[in-house]
């Protein structure tokens, strides 16, 4: 069985489309843990629903020691680890130890909008600011850097004249619940081919 963890930071509703694609069958896969970089999330409560295993590691408590204990607790344990709204930077050794098997979502079609301090609202705010008429979502591996790691996924959104950061947010996170759960299906089935920054998609 494929094996992942998701790491999360608030509601979950990435997490929520993983589950529901187990649910009905669509993925082969299994959640082995859910972790939260912080206490109380909507998304630890949507795992606990579920009897998955879930980990809070206080970003606060934790510092720059947060990768290193998600590093001890994942290690040799699971296939793939899904940012799913998580909000903190993986550094260190477990970007090597899981080297292309670390994805991300973003609310952007990067390189766009993305990178240090570009997450949730935030993103959709710079995106009209810019006057984009496309927007959309990327699914990455990540790497050392902060969403420069190579694109998987790219679902388009258009961006209507009458827009607000919160309604084109809404639009985006419906086609983020497509993507994510796409991505997690086509490396499970090892349709991903990495080559070098190119991702080559055997569908
Ligand atoms: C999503 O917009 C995702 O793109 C971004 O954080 C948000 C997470 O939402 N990384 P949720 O916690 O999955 O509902």
């Amino acid at each position: 069985m494929f094996k992942i963890a998701v790491l999360i930071s608030g509601g979950g509703s990435n997490l929520q489309t993983i589950i529901d694609g187990i649910e009905n069958n669509h993925l082969n896969c299994s959640i082995e843990y859910v972790i939260s970089d912080k206490a109380g999330t909507f998304g630890i409560e949507r795992a606990k629903k579920h009897n998955i295993k879930t980990f809070v590691f206080e970003k606060k408590e934790y510092g720059d020691a947060l990768s290193g204990k998600i590093l001890e607790v994942l290690d040799g344990k699971v296939d793939l680890i899904v940012l799913a709204g998580y909000l903190s930077i993986l550094k260190g050794d477990i970007i090597k130890r899981f080297k292309n098997r670390i994805i991300n979502i973003h609310p952007s079609l990067i390189p766009s909008f993305c990178g240090k301090g570009m997450y949730g609202i935030k993103v959709h705010e710079k995106a009209l600011e810019y006057g984009v008429k496309i927007t959309g979502c990327t699914v990455h591996f990540v790497d050392e850097g902060t969403d420069t790691g190579s694109i998987i996924i790219q679902k388009a959104v258009e961006v209507h004249d009458n827009d607000t950061p919160e309604t084109l947010q809404k639009r985006v996170l419906v086609e983020e619940h497509k993507a994510l759960p796409e991505a997690i299906k086509l490396i499970s089935e090892e349709k991903v081919k990495v080559e070098e920054r190119r991702i080559l998609i055997n569908r």
